[in-house]
């Protein structure tokens, strides 16, 4: 009988760099939309459901280390995990498949050009949400957490920070916030965009409001137009963490909640933030809520400098109608569940439970 392995093993094992062959077995669409970076793809999943012992007879792998084996569930995987065993290899499967995946988290150092801050990304490598911690002097505030809030409780105390504020660039579509949680159990302030949205007590921020952190500066900056309370912060005039308005990429999609007339609308408004962060200073550094692509566990934050994304954003921002046109026609499918998640998110709810039903599948934040 092969063995399982946990999702956060699998993590543990990927962030120490330790050689393993991830084996993804589904079909050809569910791995397009996303998959681990590095895994090997073989299309047998059909083959093992319909109970071909042949499936995987053909498969060269590595022999020299432990082969996982995913699927979307973590069902049909342990069949190829026992056909992979019985030729002798170290094969096991990951206990609830891609959908235990979307929890799997790694961290990178962010680097910038003022020393004295120290930002750390904490990616959701499945989902590639991105979250930060960012700390001066031993004060710390976590912007957006999307993981479990272990995880920014261990890296502050690893650090010797204090955590004193938690701040949302919006109200999130994609997945649960952990905000609230992080609050109850740091004390800190909770800090959200000024908007009518949620049900919950929070300390609203405006545009152009500082919040002092360990002798630098957090100053918002309104930037509407994912959603139309999305804010950016900025730090000193080292880094500017966009939310889902700027990736490194791409844009924020402006139609979550939106009919035909009010995408156009916030498509505007779009076009005004980011005409806005552009005129930042060019060296600044892009921190995004996004990343487009799953996230390797290769300790590299995703980041630019805003001069960077001249290159297409200057084509972008050419012209506002055709900007306008660009960022409301082109439009991937809306996120599994963004509607449920949405109220909950806006009630302060995390349900109690498995949230990964509600958050599995790929990101589709951002218009390309
Ligand atoms: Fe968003």
């Amino acid at each position: 009988m092969a063995e399982q392995i946990q999702a956060e093993t699998l993590r543990d094992w990927l962030d120490a760099q330790r050689p393993v062959t991830v084996l993804d077995i589904r079909n050809d669409e569910d791995y397009a939309q996303w998959a681990i970076p590095g895994s090997v793809h073989l299309n047998v999943y059909e083959s093992l459901r319909a109970g071909q012992p042949g499936a995987l007879a053909d498969a060269h792998l590595p022999v020299d280390r432990p082969i996982v084996t995913i699927c979307n569930a973590g069902r049909v995987s342990q069949a190829a995990a026992e056909l992979l065993a019985d030729r002798g290899f170290d094969a096991r499967s990951l206990a609830g498949g891609m959908k235990a995946w979307s929890l799997a988290w790694n961290a990178a150092d962010v680097a910038l050009d003022d020393p004295s801050c120290r930002v750390i990304q904490v990616r959701r490598t499945g989902k590639g949400c991105l979250s930060y911690v960012v700390a001066r002097a031993g004060q710390a505030a976590v912007i957006d957490p999307s993981v479990s809030t272990d995880v920014y409780l261990n890296l502050a105390s690893r650090c010797e920070w204090s955590i004193r504020y938690v701040l949302e660039t919006h109200i999130h579509a994609d997945h649960l916030s952990r905000a609230g949680e992080l609050v109850r159990q740091t004390g800190a302030t909770l800090v959200l965009p000024a908007q009518q949205r949620v049900r919950f007590a929070f300390r609203a921020i405006a545009d152009g409001e500082r919040i002092p952190l360990g002798g630098a500066t957090l100053t918002a900056m309104s930037t509407p137009g994912h959603t139309s309370e999305s804010t950016s912060y900025v730090l000193n005039e080292t880094a500017v963490f966009t939310g889902d308005t700027l990736f490194t990429n791409g844009v924020g999609r402006p139609d979550l909640h939106a009919d035909q007339d009010a995408a156009r609308q916030r498509a505007r408004a779009l076009f005004a933030s980011l005409t806005r962060l552009r005129a930042l200073r060019s060296q600044m550094m892009v921190l995004p809520a996004h990343a487009s692509e799953p996230i390797a566990f290769d300790g590299r934050s995703v980041q630019a400098q805003m001069g960077d994304l001249e290159m297409w954003l200057a084509e972008w921002l050419a012209s506002e109608d055709a900007f306008v046109e660009r960022v409301t026609s082109k439009l991937p499918p809306t996120p599994p569940n963004f509607a449920r998640i949405v109220d909950l998110n806006e009630a302060g709810e995390f349900p109690a439970g498995d949230p990964t039903d509600l958050e599995a599948g790929a990101n589709r934040c951002a218009v390309r």
